[in-house]
């Protein structure tokens, strides 16, 4: 199995580097692709080193690499070879790109060209989480399947309290593998992931999507 790990421009970056070894640890690839800001916080170095493969930094391919047909339709080769998408730390600007559809770097493109599930997690001064339009992009990104892991409340590097707190890398992982176990395929969605749980308990489903609980015989009625 493959996941890519996107990681922005947050004080937080350096944080996602434990996130690869705890998904190595489960057998997993994992794919780093960095922004242009989180370069900025952490060198690719690390992730390359820690990863054992190349980091992804650039769209458009590095300047000491010759452009090839591999490096032309690289966004597209890795948005097909992934089982999941997980962005630690997701900034207030990677949220906003990716609920708008924005592409403009290796991580937003890939975001729109893959199915695969996507994770996101957060972290952001308590101001920029508690925006408007930081809560928006939230909610359209759920509504769209996308996993939010929500992050903790305490004190935060900008010198404020509140939520905004990257998760703890545990709860990173498992939010990746769902409730099941396991990866889930495309189409899935938190509340279908409820559906699983309520199901098991024999209780009535939360999920409205009627296809989807007939196809998989949940909830019945
Ligand atoms: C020192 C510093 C720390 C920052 N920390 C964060 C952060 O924790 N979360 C966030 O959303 N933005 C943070 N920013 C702002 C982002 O780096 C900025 O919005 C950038 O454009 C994000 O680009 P990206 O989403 O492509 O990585 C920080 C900026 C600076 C200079």
């Amino acid at each position: 199995m493959k996941v890519a790990l996107g990681v922005s421009g947050g004080i937080a970056a350096y944080k996602a580097a434990e996130i690869v070894r705890l998904l190595q640890d489960r057998g997993i690839r994992v794919q780093v692709i960095m922004t242009r800001a989180a370069q900025e916080f952490v060198r690719p170095l690390t992730f390359a080193a820690l990863s054992g493969e190349k980091v992804i930094t650039d769209l458009f391919g590095t300047e000491a690499e010759q452009p090839n047909i591999d490096s032309a339709v690289e966004h597209i080769a890795v948005a097909q070879s992934i089982d999941a998408l997980v962005v630690v730390p997701a900034t207030a600007d990677v949220l906003a790109k990716f609920a708008q559809g924005v592409a403009n770097d290796f991580l937003t493109t890939l975001y729109l060209a893959t199915t695969a599930p996507v994770v996101m997690a957060p972290a952001m001064n308590v101001n920029m989480w508690n925006h408007e339009a930081t809560q928006s992009n939230l909610h359209t990104l759920r509504d769209r399947g996308v996993r939010i892991v929500e992050p903790g409340d305490g004190y935060l590097a900008c010198g404020m309290t509140g939520p905004g707190r990257l998760a703890e890398n545990e709860a990173i992982v498992a939010a990746v593998f769902g409730s099941s176990g396991r990866i889930p395929g495309p189409g899935w969605r938190d509340d279908i992931d409820h559906c699983w749980a309520y199901a098991g308990k024999n209780r009535s489903c939360p999920v409205s999507d009627q296809s989807f609980q007939r196809t998989h015989g949940l909830c019945a009625g």
